[in-house]
């Protein structure tokens, strides 16, 4: 059987990370989480590859440029999650089991941010912690993925 393959995307300002609001998302740069990741994928044996953006256009067509290529996404749109049809869509649209993850917990910060367009097709959604919450999506999506036969 191939290697699954997982795409992990990150939104807009997370390019930021480690300088960006520090009390809110904490030290860790966004290379960091990618070497993380990197590192959890091959304990797990997956594939993996991460791309990030603060373009709306560029996130949907990474998502469409996964067919066939990926079979899990974790995605962190950012302030995309709480706006963007456009991205939820697209997800839905490729139908690749997605795992929602955020460094803060979307439920304790400003009304504006509780609501999340992608929650209601992803997998499930993980929030609140810190860089781990990466980690801890990329387990759950490859547990998912592996219960489903991939
Ligand atoms: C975030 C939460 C969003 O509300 C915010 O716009 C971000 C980061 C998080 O990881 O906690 O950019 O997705």
């Amino acid at each position: 059987m191939d290697q699954i393959s997982i795409l992990a995307i990150h939104g807009p300002n997370l390019n930021l990370l480690g300088i960006r609001e520090p009390q809110t998302y904490g030290s860790t740069t966004l290379a960091q989480v990618n070497e993380s990741l990197q590192q959890e994928a091959q304990r797990l044996q997956v594939g993996l590859s991460c791309l990030q953006s603060n373009h709306e256009g560029a996130l949907v067509d990474a998502i469409h440029q996964a067919q066939g290529k990926h079979q899990g996404i974790i995605i962190n749109a950012g302030a995309y999650t709480h706006t963007s049809v456009a991205i939820r869509d697209a997800l839905a649209g490729v139908a690749i089991p997605t795992v929602e993850v955020h460094l803060s917990n979307i439920y304790r910060r400003e009304e504006f941010r509780h609501h999340s367009y992608i929650a209601a097709i992803a997998i499930g959604q993980i929030s609140g912690f810190g860089a781990n919450s990466y980690l801890l999506g990329l387990q759950a999506l490859v547990t998912h993925l592996k219960s489903q036969g991939n």
